[in-house]
Parts: C-alpha cells; sequence; structure tokens
C-alpha cells in the first residue's frame, strides 16, 4: 500500500448526505484535536489495542528517520478506550491529510461513556503499509522515540502529551505507561 492514504480514504466511505459522523481517536487525536467537533466523550471499542508500531514520516520523524506513533493491532477481548468526536463529514478533509501517512479509515462500533452505542470511523495503520514498523519492547521503542523527531516536534512529547491524556481520562495503558517509564529514564 502507498504511503500516502489521502486518495484511499477519500474514496473508502461515502459521507455525502451525513449531518454528521462519530471519529474514534486513540493516539494523537485524543490530545491534538486541531479540528471542530460537535461534541466530544470518552468512547470504547472492542478487539483492539494501542500500539507504538507505526512508523512516522511526516510528524514526528522523516522517510529516512522515522518516529514511532500509535496505531491499532487486533486484541480478541481487548478494550481500547479513547476519545470519541461527533464531527462534520468535512472535518475529513483535514482528517485524511493528517492521517495520511499509512493510516487508512475503518468503520467501528464505538461505546460513549454515557452508554449510548454508535458507528464511528477509526484511523487504523495495518502491517502492509509501508511506514509500518512492528512490534519492538518497550525500552526499545522508548529509545527510538528519544531520538527521532520530525516536522510536528519531538516524538517523546507525542508519548508524553498522550500518557498525560490517558492518565487525566482515567485510561490505564500499560504499553503506554511503560514505555513513558523508559523514556523518562533516557
Ligand atoms: C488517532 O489518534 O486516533 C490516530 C493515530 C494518531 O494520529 O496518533
Amino acid at each position: 500500500m502507498s504511503v500516502d492514504t489521502t486518495a484511499l480514504n477519500r474514496d473508502r466511505h461515502d459521507l455525502s448526505g451525513r449531518e454528521d459522523v462519530w471519529l474514534f481517536g486513540y493516539g494523537s487525536l485524543i490530545f491534538k484535536a486541531d479540528f471542530p467537533f460537535l461534541e466530544s466523550s470518552p468512547a470504547t471499542i472492542v478487539g483492539w489495542a494501542r500500539r507504538f508500531w507505526q512508523g512516522s514520516h511526516d510528524h514526528r520523524g522523516t522517510p529516512e528517520a522515522p518516529g514511532r506513533v500509535a496505531t491499532l493491532v487486533r486484541a480478541p477481548g481487548a478494550v481500547c478506550t479513547g476519545l470519541g468526536y461527533r464531527v462534520s463529514p468535512d472535518v475529513f478533509d483535514h482528517l485524511d491529510f493528517r492521517e495520511k501517512n499509512g493510516y487508512l479509515r475503518f468503520t467501528t462500533e464505538m461505546t460513549l461513556a454515557d452508554g449510548r452505542h454508535c458507528d464511528g470511523l477509526v484511523y487504523i495503520a495495518t502491517e502492509d503499509n509501508q511506514a509500518y514498523l512492528g512490534p519492538a519492547p518497550e525500552s526499545e521503542i522508548a529509545l527510538h522515540i528519544a531520538r527521532s523527531r520530525g516536522p510536528s516536534g519531538d516524538n517523546a512529547e507525542y508519548l508524553l502529551r498522550l500518557a498525560n491524556a490517558l492518565r487525566e481520562l482515567d485510561i490505564d495503558d500499560k504499553h503506554v505507561f511503560e514505555i513513558e517509564r523508559y523514556l523518562r529514564s533516557c
């Protein structure tokens, strides 16, 4: 799959005629909501786990020295908590550009904090995208993050802001907090 997924995402879902669409954010979309939204709420999806297994060529690294950012991997039975945003469909023009480095939109069933169930869209970087880095021990991921930076800033800032945002939302994520622990001792 091409590393730039903008065109693929544009053609994936017909959002015409829709007044609003729910988006599930689990990584930078939690701590950097640089788009207008109509409503937001903590939300969960089932069967997925947050992992720093995606390479970043355009935000927290470069094509020559990619950073490491979050994606979701299949994890039967796992519950991933993030933030749901109800947005106008035109927001996806901005999001498709922002998430263009290997992320594809998928439809997911999500549960909002007040118990509502709805279908939403989520950006996932699957293992067949050219920027995918895959698993590594948390200690190595922390070292990788510590030395990476890109046009959006230090890779460490991404990890630390996400960890703080998860804590504020009372979300326990052992993978993220373990990387944070190693990173703070680098
Ligand atoms: C997300 O936050 O939902 C997508 C991945 C990212 O931009 O970090």
